[in-house]
């Protein structure tokens, strides 16, 4: 078959996957309980039930060492291992050094390299990108690529349009070289900057420094034009799943799973539509976990692999798009 021939454009093993979600839960009934909303509102409009949300004192590094740690552990390895490690994330733990190296930390690396990378909720695949990229160029064996966000922190939780979207987590991919024809076989990364200011935080950064006034005009929250991005996104996903598919010479038939990120379920069900997808083969787990940004499609892509539905050889479509606008899909083969 065309499909096992192909060599891979980044040759990579995903050697194991993890997640981790907080404890705390808020469900659309508590939310009801003190914003304008209804749970019926929610799942209809964005097939969301359940979030998880961080608790007072919990910060994203720790989600993302703990989705790190179940991911090495799957794939037999110690973080010792670890030569190089990127943290996908778009609010950091802190401005300055960002994430990363709190990551690093946390996990106990004392020389591998690390770097946080900032592309909306298409940053996982990005990082994704990147990891491949390197491991190719032979500047490492061994890269950790971990998606952490904790929306909870900086949505405004008066604010029904937005908050209600949204929820913490992490995942976490290991990734190694290889040679058996796994890896990244077509990868279509874009962006639209005529569509930045459809998402963004726009005080807290050097444009608009934090002080009283912004915070007294809540311009430290996140902000969103949610029709304007709703239509955009599955035109940006459609048009990048198409193109990753033709570079890695295969058809949209020939894709076993589609994990798309998970921001509203309308939106999902509009892609598989439009790409002409079965929906048994769309991963869908937005109405447990809300749309956790840079750490949506790894979470789905642990709870597919844990569920024993991936083989070697199967061909997975990993799409996304967010802030900035930054979007694509990464083509795999398992
Ligand atoms: O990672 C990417 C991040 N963001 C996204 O992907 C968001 C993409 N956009 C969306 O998912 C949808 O646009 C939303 C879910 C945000 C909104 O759905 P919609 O069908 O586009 O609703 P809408 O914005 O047109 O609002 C319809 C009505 C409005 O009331 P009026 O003006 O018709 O009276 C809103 O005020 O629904 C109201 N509304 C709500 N009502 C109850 C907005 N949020 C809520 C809410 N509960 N939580």
């Amino acid at each position: 078959m065309a499909r096992r021939k192909r060599s891979a454009l980044l040759p990579l093993r995903i050697a194991g996957t993890g997640a981790f979600l907080p404890a705390k839960t808020l469900t659309n009934e508590d939310l009801a309980r003190f914003l304008d909303t209804s749970d019926e509102w929610i799942r209809t409009r964005t097939g969301i039930r359940l979030r998880h949300v961080l608790a007072e004192g919990e910060v994203p590094a720790q989600m993302g060492v703990a989705a790190a740690g179940r991911a090495l552990a799957m794939a037999g390895k110690s973080a010792a291992e670890v030569d190089l490690l990127l943290a996908a994330t778009n609010v950091p733990e802190e401005p300055i050094p960002g994430t990363a190296p709190h990551l690093a930390a946390g996990l106990g690396l004392k020389k591998a390299p690390f770097l946080d990378v900032t592309a909306g909720c298409a940053g996982f695949l990005y990082a994704l990108a990147l990891a491949g990229a390197w491991l190719r160029a032979g500047l490492a064996r061994t890269a950790l690529v971990v998606g952490t966000e904790a929306p909870s922190r900086f949505v405004d939780w008066s604010d029904r349009a937005t908050c209600v979207l949204f929820g913490d987590g992490a995942g976490a991919v290991v990734l190694e070289r290889s040679a058996g024809g796994s890896g990244i076989l077509g990868l279509a990364l874009r962006g639209d900057p005529a569509k930045l200011h459809l998402l963004r935080i726009e005080a807290g950064g050097v444009r608009l420094p934090a002080s009283g006034a912004t915070v007294q005009a809540k311009k430290h929250y996140l902000q969103m034009e949610g029709k304007g991005l709703f239509r955009a996104a599955v035109g940006m996903m459609a048009e990048a799943t198409r193109a990753a598919a033709a570079q890695a010479g295969l058809s949209l038939q020939d894709i076993d799973w589609v994990i798309p990120h998970q921001a509203n379920l309308r939106i999902i069900e509009a892609l598989t539509k439009r790409l002409g997808l079965p929906e048994g083969r769309v991963v869908v787990n937005i109405d447990r976990v809300a749309n956790t940004s840079t750490a949506s499609i790894p979470i789905a892509l642990d709870e597919l692999v844990r569920a024993g539905k991936v083989e070697g050889g199967q061909i997975l479509a990993l799409t996304a798009f967010g802030a900035g606008a930054s979007y694509g899909t990464v083509i795999l083969r398992w």
